[in-house]
């Protein structure tokens, strides 16, 4: 599946996808996840690519799923088409290769989440990271239920899923969210660095450090049953009202 709001260019063992919807802050649409999936699924078996590194266009990494795709599906609008999200997100937790991101700009929802499967982080010292799950009248996904708490404590985490609280990109390396806080212009060259410098390591002995680091099992079993709630949350009165301010406020 292809999709020009993610743009996928390779080189020098270093396979980079990149969000491009600027203009609605790089907001994840099915499609999107569909590509993203597509992309990492089959880099996973490709020897040439030795690391994943995701970047962006614009002022933001991302805003997260986007809301127009929710409130489709929470209004019974939404056509039968497979949906991706699942897809990339497993993509994610099962990826052999290193994930490196370049988080240029504020990241919401997902774009969070994301950070917390990927094995290097370098993020802007001005970017916010919200969840905003509960105020959506959602819950967390993609295991940050268990792995945010794991990486920041539980009273941080709890800060960010509960009380909606944003983490500054320059307290983001305390948090053990990132490995770096920069100025924004210069993330991407940094980030982009790493990948190149990781794609030229001994690719199995990285495959396997990474797979003895990770324990891909519980995570996936801890999203799926967050997915089975963030489902039925989707189709509730909280969802709706959350959905539908967004859509009246445009
Ligand atoms: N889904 C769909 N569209 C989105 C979006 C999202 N998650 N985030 C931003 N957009 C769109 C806006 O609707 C707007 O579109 P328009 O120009 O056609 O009206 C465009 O992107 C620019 O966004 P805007 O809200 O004008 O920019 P801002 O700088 O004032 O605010 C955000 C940016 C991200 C803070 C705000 O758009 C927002 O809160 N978005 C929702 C984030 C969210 O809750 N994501 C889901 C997490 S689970």
């Amino acid at each position: 599946m292809s999709d020009d709001h993610i743009i996928a260019t390779r080189g020098a063992g270093v396979l980079e996808l990149r969000f491009n919807r600027p203009e609605k802050k790089n907001a994840i649409t099915n499609a999107m996840y569909g590509a993203l999936a597509d992309a990492i699924e089959t880099a996973d078996g490709d020897g040439e690519v030795r690391a994943i590194l995701f970047t962006a266009a614009g002022d933001f990494f991302t805003a997260g799923n986007d809301i127009v795709d929710f409130a489709a599906i929470a209004t019974g609008a939404a056509n039968d088409a497979p949906r991706h999200v699942g897809r990339f997100l497993e993509a994610c937790i099962r990826a052999e290769k290193p994930l490196v991101a370049a988080v240029q700009g504020h990241a919401v929802g997902v774009g969070v989440t994301m950070l917390l499967q990927c094995d290097l982080v370098y993020v802007a010292e001005t970017a916010r990271l919200t969840t905003p799950f509960i105020d959506l009248g959602l819950v967390p996904e993609n295991a940050s239920s268990l792995t945010m708490p794991a990486r920041m404590g539980h009273a941080r985490a709890f800060a960010m899923l509960g009380l909606g609280e944003p983490l500054l990109g320059r307290d983001a390396v305390a948090a053990g969210l990132a490995n770096a806080a920069l100025p924004a212009h210069e993330v991407e060259h940094r980030a982009r660095a790493a990948a190149f410098a990781l794609a030229k390591k001994p690719a199995q002995s990285l495959r396997l450090t990474k797979r003895l680091m990770r324990d891909p099992a519980t995570l996936l079993q801890r999203m799926r049953e967050e997915g089975a709630l963030f489902a039925e949350r989707l189709q509730s009165d909280e969802a709706r009202a959350a959905f539908a301010a967004f859509l009246q406020r445009r």
